[in-house]
């Protein structure tokens, strides 16, 4: 690869530095040196992460790896004592007491677990030099010129050109928007455009907290969430919980579904405030460990998730989506930043490329959009069944209640989420960044074999 200090080949603007953005310019910025300049634009006027713990699997870890943060990164997980022997389950909605359903190992190893915060000041660390962040930088639409460059619009009325746009966005991207409103007729209808630029509420909300683990252990020393990554689950709702920062901190994700409304609209805010005792109210015949969990639970925000519908494409000309922008999912398994964040090296390699030139780089962009859409739908598709089997709401499976063979019925459950992770992680982001290469070299007969 040439690092070479002439003129770059192209410009790339990054809309959103989100953990998807961020990997991008980590990516093009250690593969291309200086060859590809970098617009990072972010509508707030700073990095931020909200403060939640965040899952990665051993999928995602290879693409920590390939980029070197590796060591960094180990640096600042958790690491339970328990990180050999899997999450434990629970079968949690007996208010006198739950059981452990299971607890087994998912894969080669435990998930990686630790502070979003954390892992977003080491990819701000790792910028590189070709890579300009440009602070309170929303971007409102986008126009293509007939020379193929393109014209950002901002919420300061400014404007910017660039030669390759990626919507890194986040679910309410305002490049999906744009894309998929100026987007062929004859590829998306124009009564299906809505259906792909709006995100789409799940019937679901997560209430999350981050709370000391001292404190938990003052009131419940025993707690299992002080020592696991333990998933209370229960009738149409779980809680997941876990340490991070070094067992100091224990993140809380309560999940509360009610699938008829999935689809319908939410009234209120996405992401807000809430009391404690709310949330205690909704798990009320929860067991006693759930009980003093949220008892320590302050601040509690209420999320409304929704997500992306699935997308024909992720890329047209000489612009692309990735992660949340692209396929924002329900976060059953711990999946959505992983999935930005394997888009992103896959995308950041193939720009860095020494194939891909100003002239071709939409070829660059289909490659990324073949190998990665279809890889990050089905982990979507996953995510959202995972929850149904969390919440004992797979049809023809174990259904919360006691129908005289409880065990049997939980262990065949339990089978079925084994599996379902299992699968999983089988194919790594390597793998897809492999093959992605290879359909690159194939456009242009390099490759004999693809
Ligand atoms: C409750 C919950 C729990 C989760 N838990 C996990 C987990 O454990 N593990 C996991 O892997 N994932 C988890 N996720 C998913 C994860 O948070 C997202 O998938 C991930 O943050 C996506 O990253 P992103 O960079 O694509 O988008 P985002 O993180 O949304 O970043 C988008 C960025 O773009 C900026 N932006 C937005 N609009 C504009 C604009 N018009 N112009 C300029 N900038 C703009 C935003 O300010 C932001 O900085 C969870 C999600 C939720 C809701
Ligand atoms: C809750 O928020 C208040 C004010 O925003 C802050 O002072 C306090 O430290 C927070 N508590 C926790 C446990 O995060
Ligand atoms: C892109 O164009 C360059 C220069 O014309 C060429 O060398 C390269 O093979 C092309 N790459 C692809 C993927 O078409």
């Amino acid at each position: 690869m040439s690092l070479s200090s002439g003129t770059p080949k192209f410009r790339v603007a990054i809309c959103g530095a989100g953990i998807g953005g961020l990997v991008l310019a980590v990516t093009i910025g250690k593969f291309a040196g200086r060859d590809v300049q970098i617009d990072l634009y972010e509508a707030h006027d700073a990095i931020t992460a909200t403060g939640a713990g965040i899952v990665f699997s051993r999928r995602t870890m290879e693409v920590i790896e390939a980029l070197g943060l590796y060591e960094e990164i180990s640096c600042v997980s958790a690491k339970p004592p328990s990180s050999s022997h899997g999450p434990q389950f629970r079968k949690s909605d007996i208010p006198t007491g739950g059981f452990k359903w299971f607890q087994r190992l998912v894969g080669q190893s435990d998930p990686v677990t630790m502070h979003r915060q954390l892992l977003v000041d080491i990819l701000k660390r790792h910028l590189p030099s070709s890579c300009t962040v440009h602070f309170n930088k929303r971007l409102t639409k986008y126009d293509m010129l007939s020379a193929g460059s393109l014209v950002l619009h901002f919420a300061d009325d400014s404007t910017e050109t660039t030669d390759v746009l990626i919507g890194a966005d986040g679910i309410r991207s305002s490049v999906r928007k744009t894309l998929f409103e100026t987007l062929d007729r004859d590829i998306v209808d124009s009564s299906k455009i809505t259906h792909y630029t709006d995100a789409s509420w799940t019937g679901t909300v997560v209430y999350r907290a981050i709370l000391p683990a001292e404190k938990l252990s003052e009131i419940d020393p025993n707690n299992v969430a002080l020592r696991e990554f333990v998933m209370f689950c229960g009738k149409d709702k779980h809680i997941t919980a876990y340490p991070v920062s070094q067992g100091t901190l224990i993140n809380v994700a309560a999940i509360v579904s009610d699938e008829q409304k999935a689809g319908t609209p939410f009234k209120g805010r996405w992401v807000s405030q809430v009391s404690r005792e709310g949330v205690e109210e909704a798990y009320q015949n929860f067991e006693p460990a759930v009980k003093s969990l949220l008892k320590c639970c302050e601040n509690m925000s209420r999320w409304a998730l929704h997500t992306v519908n699935e997308l024909p494409l992720a890329s047209c000309d000489r612009v692309a989506l990735i992660g949340d922008a692209c396929h924002a999912m329900t976060p059953h398994m711990g999946a959505g930043a992983g999935q930005a964040m394997e888009d992103a090296f896959v995308l950041g390699r193939l720009l860095a490329h020494p194939l891909t030139t100003l002239d071709n780089v939409s070829a660059a962009l289909k490659a990324y959009q073949d190998v990665r859409l279809p890889a990050a739908q089905l982990v979507a598709r996953n995510s959202r069944l995972a929850g149904h089997m969390f919440h004992f709401n797979v049809p023809g499976y174990y259904d919360g209640t006691d129908h005289g063979n409880e065990q049997e019925e939980l262990r065949i459950l339990e089978e079925m989420i084994i599996s379902h992770f299992e699968a999983q992680g089988k194919d790594g982001a390597m793998a897809e960044w492999q093959q992605a290469e290879k359909s690159l070299q194939g456009s242009v007969g390099l490759c004999n074999d693809c």
